[in-house]
C-alpha cells in the first residue's frame, strides 16, 4: 500500500481528484468504483471544476458505485444515486443513463437485483480503479464486520453505528435506512486498482486498525492489504500519531 500525506480536507480532494483526472485522460473508457459518504464530496467537486475548466471528458467512461440504500428511490434526497447525480454526474458530461451503475434500492426482488449488479460489473470487464472512504468501524462499502471476505455484491443489515453516523443526512432518525446493498469485499478486491480516502481525527483509530492491525473479517478493511495495487491518500488529523508498520 501506498499512503501520500496530505495537509487537510481540501488538499486529499485536490490529489485524489488529480489521481482520477490522470487516470481518465490515459483511459478514456476507464471503469471508476464509486463511493459516497462525505469523505469523496470535495474530489467530486474538484472534478466537475477540472471538467468546466479544462474540459476532461467522461463520455466513454462508465462508473459502478459500492452501494446503495434499501427503500430509497433515485428521486430521493438521500438515495446515493441522488447523490452521485448531484455531486458530479449532472455536472459532468457522462452518458448519465446509459454508462452510470448504482445498485437499485427501490425494486421488490433484492437478491435478484445483488445477482444482476454483480454479473453487470464482471460483464463490462470489471473496475478499474475502486474509490474508497471508510467507516469508523473499518466498513468499506456497507460491508459491516463479520462480512465474509469472499463476499459479493448482497444486501446487509446495517450496523448501529453506521446507521448513527449516517443519521446526520436524515430528518428524522426513523427515516434512516437499515438495510442496503452493497458490493462485497470479494467485488471491491477484484478492482484493478483502489485509491481509499482517509479525512479527519475521526478517523485516526480506524486508519490505525488497517494499518498496523492484523487481517480480519471484524475489521472489513484491512483486507486491502492483500490487494496489489492500493493508493491511500489521508490527511494529518488522520494519520496523526500513527507508527506505520506496511
Ligand atoms: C457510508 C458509505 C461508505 C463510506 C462510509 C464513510 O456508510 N456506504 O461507502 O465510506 O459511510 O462515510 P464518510 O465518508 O461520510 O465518513
Amino acid at each position: 500500500m501506498k499512503i501520500i500525506e496530505v495537509k487537510d480536507y481540501m488538499e486529499m480532494s485536490q490529489k485524489a481528484a488529480e489521481y482520477i483526472i490522470e487516470k481518465v485522460c490515459n483511459q478514456p473508457n476507464i471503469k471508476l468504483g464509486m463511493a459516497t459518504g462525505g469523505t469523496p464530496v470535495g474530489m467530486y467537486k474538484k472534478l466537475v471544476e477540472d471538467h468546466q475548466k479544462n474540459g476532461t471528458s467522461y463520455k466513454k467512461v462508465m462508473t459502478f458505485n459500492l452501494d446503495e440504500y434499501i427503500g430509497l428511490n433515485g428521486d430521493n434526497k438521500n438515495s446515493y444515486r441522488y447523490y452521485m447525480n448531484e455531486n458530479l454526474f449532472n455536472h459532468i458530461d457522462i452518458d448519465k443513463k446509459r454508462n452510470t451503475f448504482i445498485p437499485r434500492g427501490d425494486i421488490k426482488d433484492y437478491n435478484e437485483e445483488c445477482l444482476r449488479y454483480e454479473d453487470l460489473i464482471d460483464k463490462h470487464g470489471g473496475v478499474d480503479v475502486q474509490i474508497l472512504g471508510i467507516g469508523n468501524n473499518g466498513h468499506i462499502g456497507f460491508n459491516e464486520p463479520g462480512t465474509s471476505f469472499q463476499s459479493v455484491t448482497h444486501v446487509v443489515n446495517l450496523a448501529s453505528s453506521t446507521i448513527q453516523a449516517n443519521a446526520r443526512f436524515f430528518e428524522r432518525m426513523e427515516e434512516v435506512p437499515t438495510q442496503a446493498i452493497t458490493m462485497g469485499i470479494s467485488t471491491i478486491m477484484r478492482s484493478k486498482e483502489i485509491l481509499l480516502l482517509v479525512s479527519g481525527e475521526s478517523k485516526n483509530q480506524a486508519l490505525h486498525s488497517l494499518l498496523n492491525g492484523e487481517i480480519t473479517e471484524s475489521f472489513p478493511a484491512s483486507i486491502l492489504k492483500n490487494h496489489p495495487c492500493v493508493t491511500i491518500i489521508a490527511d494529518k488529523a488522520a494519520i496523526a500519531g500513527l507508527k506505520i508498520h506496511i
